[in-house]
């Protein structure tokens, strides 16, 4: 058997002012996998999964990235696992779109035209050639979430984990971020998406997780989780499936 690319073994993490944000947890992620996390608010799922790169350490328990601890390997952990957070635009550190991308492999020390031609090509995958040139903080919300996406891109992720990637977004700005989703799993990218809004989403998924109370409550197809979902807080989509091809003519 290949190794997992997460193996998470009795993780818990409480904060410092005592809150037990997870409480022990069994997680095991293969590559490839298309994950949809979901659970009610301050179920601990942002906190479950800031464990995968490193931004948050286990008080006890352990998370294996490619089977090494991930505070052993934090600076190829932040490379392996990409995050994009809902406010990925508060993140933002550089004066143009094009810095900004160009900022992780920079700290990489790749060489000048390796760089160059990461940060173009991520740019041609969320479409934002033309805006190299734009202060981050001048696009919309919308486009600062794909600008967040190229900046994880740029690193040649194994894993993005997108947390409530459709807060804020219109229909086409939804249908544009499921598409890359989509495109990055094709791509043999594993994906983990957080959201309480299952019927965007759940079509693509290989796998529906809920969390209650810090625990995993429910873990399996989403064909088999879907009855549980009404009892931990989670709205049951309608329709059940509703194929990404269906909306593709709104970005046409
Ligand atoms: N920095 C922090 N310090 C202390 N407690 C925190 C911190 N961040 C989160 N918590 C607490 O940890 C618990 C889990 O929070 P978490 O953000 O993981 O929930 P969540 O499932 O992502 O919720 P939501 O759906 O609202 O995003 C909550 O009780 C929250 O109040
Ligand atoms: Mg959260």
């Amino acid at each position: 058997m290949p190794l997992p690319l997460l193996q998470v073994t009795n993780l818990i993490h409480r904060f410092a002012n005592g809150t037990l944000a997870v409480n022990d947890v069994n997680w095991v992620i293969e590559q490839g996998q298309f994950i949809v996390l979901s659970g009610s608010n301050g179920s601990g799922k942002t906190a479950l999964v800031r464990h995968f790169n490193g931004l948050l350490l286990p008080t006890s328990g352990s998370v294996l990235l490619n089977g090494v601890p991930v505070q052993k390997q934090l600076l190829a952990a932040r490379q392996a696992v990409g995050m994009v957070f809902q406010d990925s635009g508060s993140q933002m550190v550089a004066q143009t779109v094009w810095d900004e991308i160009a900022f992780g492999p920079e700290n990489l020390y790749l060489s000048p035209s390796e760089i160059s031609s990461r940060v173009q090509e991520a740019l041609a995958w969320v479409g934002l050639q033309g805006f190299e040139n734009r202060h981050p903080f001048e696009l919309s919300g919308g486009e600062q979430r794909r600008l967040a996406i190229a900046g994880i891109l740029v690193m040649r992720p194994k894993m993005v984990v997108f947390d409530e990637p459709f807060n804020g977004l219109d229909y086409p700005g939804v249908v544009q971020t499921l598409q890359q989703m989509v495109r990055l799993h094709q791509n043999n990218h594993t994906i983990l998406v957080i959201t309480h809004d299952l019927e965007k989403v759940l079509a693509h998924a290989t796998r529906l997780t809920l969390m209650q109370n810090g625990q995993l409550v429910a873990d399996g197809t989403p064909e088999a989780v879907l009855p549980q979902t009404p009892q931990f807080g989670v709205k049951r989509p309608y329709p059940v499936n509703r194929p990404i091809d269906s909306l593709t003519w709104l970005t046409n």
